[in-house]
């Protein structure tokens, strides 16, 4: 695969590049001990199992078992082929890359550079050409926009005189062949022969890439003219669907959020009052290619499209795309229609980051909608309001997610929480959950596994845990048998603390319910909720924990009957005395069982 690039030389970039210092720029790590640590920008999660090991130069994510060095990372992280991953690298080391390529290669990558140089022309010129003294309409229209001097620089805007062709004249001028002209999208073909500007009495956006070079261009009309924006083509450099609007900016914010908005303008406003963890997605749809930068950046991202139906539907969209690539999604709703611009400008920093605060989940968002578009007045509506909202609840992967949005949710449309509990966990079983989620553990019963021990510690959670989905369901079963039910029931410390406070929530008169519990389950909660829906419908509730109570015992009394047997005849060095006593706790564990 090397074969163009020298091994000298791929070795070379290798040494130049710093493992940390360039994972750096993709993952926050944090150094522990010796190595660093971070959350894995190739699958999504919390907490942190990416770990970077500068002694040995590599990375290694315990989580996804992705791992390398320095240009497999890179690799994986730009989406990029070997050859483009040296020749970042290279880049970023300050290193020139012998020429080894086929020719083809090396035109392509020629052709990108100088179009690069041409559009930071173009920038330059557009921007001399606002300040200029003619230019005072343009800048009255700045103004009118309540762009500030220091914002102009640093979005480097400019202006496209009202000329044919000044920036083409300008550029031909300064060298540039026919054929970058060509590729440049910045010039239109005359019927005549030769070209004219594209952009003709417009404010100028320069759209950077990551790295800070001039990619494209929009601009905006400045009298009213249509269309409103005009932006450049694809071309060899620029790709609509794969940048966003300030990202390089963005993405050195520090915060572990980012808000897409629509516009120029919206980023502009937002920037300029000290917002810049914002991008815009330039009025279109966003693609794929866009949900992974954004991932690579953020954890979790926060959509502010219009409110309008078109722009609810884009947001729909947009999350699903988002969600896919792993980010974690929600939605800002800039109150009456307006947008972030408008928003800022009216109400200031403190209420757009209020809005940030407030954003919706995509569930609460889709809620939001149903609730728009049913109306509960009546029966019928209510009826049908609740069983799409219970129907969107069961998607939901996460069973402690689950519960805190049955909560919620409960609390905001008055439904009962029990009501929803039990729509939910109805749709559930029937077909949505993916099988991979639950793990029943009753189920192992009957496994041919080597393992007894573990089988029977499973089977000993799995009765714990139906023995609180019982007593959770039937208060009354509890405050019946009190004096049979204590928490020696239980030996997995987790179970034995949801117990413990169940039953002193019960014994403060106090009612607890499943869904209560639910939070505390942990990586039983799938579990639990399967137990509560499939297990605990039982005629006597009573009849039923009783036998759970038998069950449990008889299981702690056959694992110690086994332990004591395998001393017995394993362990040749106990005392006599010792075996005395084991022997006759064996004949009180055969006489307790056969009670039960
Ligand atoms: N857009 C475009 N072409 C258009 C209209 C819009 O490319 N004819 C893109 C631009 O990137 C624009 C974004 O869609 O920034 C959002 O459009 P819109 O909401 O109409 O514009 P604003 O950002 O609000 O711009 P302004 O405030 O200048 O009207
Ligand atoms: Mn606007």
């Amino acid at each position: 695969m090397s074969g163009y690039l020298p091994e000298d030389f791929v070795d070379e970039v290798r040494a130049s590049n710093d493992i940390v210092s360039v994972i750096s720029e993709y993952v926050r790590l944090e150094h522990k001990g010796k190595d660093y640590f971070g959350l894995c920008p190739f699958h999504k999660e919390k907490t942190p199992s990416f770990s970077v090991v500068p002694a040995k130069q590599i990375f290694y994510c315990f989580g996804c078992g992705k791992g390398g060095n320095v240009i497999n990372f890179v690799m994986q992280v730009e989406n990029l082929d070997y050859p483009q991953a040296i020749r970042l690298l290279a880049e970023r080391a300050r290193l020139t890359v012998p020429e080894g390529e086929s020719k083809e290669e090396i035109e392509k990558y020629h052709l990108k550079e100088e179009l690069l140089k041409l559009n930071k022309e173009a920038a330059k010129f557009f921007y001399k050409q606002l300040m200029k003294e003619e230019s005072h309409n343009a800048r009255a229209y700045v103004k009118s926009r309540s762009i500030s001097m220091e914002t102009l620089k640093k979005f480097g805007l400019g202006y496209s005189s009202e000329n044919w062709d000044d920036l083409f004249k300008y550029i031909k001028g300064t060298g540039y062949s026919d054929l970058l002209i060509e590729k440049s999208g910045l010039f239109l073909n005359k019927k005549s022969g030769g070209y004219v500007d594209r952009f003709r009495n417009r404010l100028m956006f320069p759209i950077f890439d990551l790295r800070g070079n001039v990619i494209a261009f929009g601009g905006r009309a400045i009298n009213g003219e249509s269309p409103k924006y005009m932006n450049s083509p694809e071309t060899p450099v620029y790709s609509k669907g794969r940048n966003l609007y300030a990202l390089n900016v963005a993405k050195n914010s520090g915060h572990s959020n980012i808000v897409v908005v629509e516009g120029y303008m919206d980023v502009i406003s937002l920037h300029q009052n000290g917002i810049i963890n914002t991008v815009a997605s330039l009025g279109t749809a966003l693609t794929e290619s866009q949900a992974r930068l954004l991932r690579k950046y953020a954890e979790d991202v926060i959509i502010s499209y219009d409110a309008d139906t078109a722009g609810q539907a884009a947001t729909v969209r947009g999350l699903g795309i988002l969600s896919d690539a792993g980010c974690n999604v929600k939605v800002l709703t800039v109150p009456q229609g307006k947008d972030p611009d408008d928003f800022i400008k009216n109400k200031g920093k403190d209420a757009f980051l209020k809005l940030i605060d407030d954003s919706l989940t995509l569930v609460e968002y889709k809620i939001r909608l149903l609730k728009k578009q049913i109306s509960t007045d009546n029966v019928e509506g209510k009826i049908s309001f609740l069983s799409k909202v219970s129907q969107l609840l069961s998607l939901i992967d996460s069973s402690v997610e689950r519960e805190i949005y049955i909560r919620k949710i409960s609390r905001e449309y008055d439904i009962s929480e029990e009501s929803l509990f039990q729509e939910v966990f109805k749709r559930i079983n029937k077909e949505n959950v993916p099988k991979k989620s639950i793990k029943p553990i009753s189920a192992i019963s009957g496994v041919n596994s080597k393992d007894k021990d573990r089988r029977t510690e499973k089977k000993n959670l799995y009765l714990e845990i139906l023995l609180i989905a019982f007593l959770a369901t039937d208060n009354s079963v509890y405050h019946k048998n009190k004096k049979q039910i204590s928490l020696d029931f239980f030996e997995d410390d987790e179970i034995k603390k949801i117990a413990e406070y169940l039953f002193s929530r019960l014994d403060e008169g106090k009612d607890a319910l499943p869904v209560d519990l639910m939070n505390f389950f942990g990586d039983n909660s799938g579990e639990f909720a399967r137990i509560v829906r499939e297990e605990c419908n039982c005629d006597d509730n009573t009849k039923a924990v009783l036998d759970i109570l038998r069950k449990i015992e008889q299981s702690q009394l056959e694992s110690r009957q086994q332990k004591i047997l395998d001393l017995l005849s394993n362990k040749p060095e106990i005392s006599e005395g010792d075996v005395e006593k084991l022997k006759r706790e064996l004949q009180t564990i055969i006489l307790k069982m056969r009670n039960l």
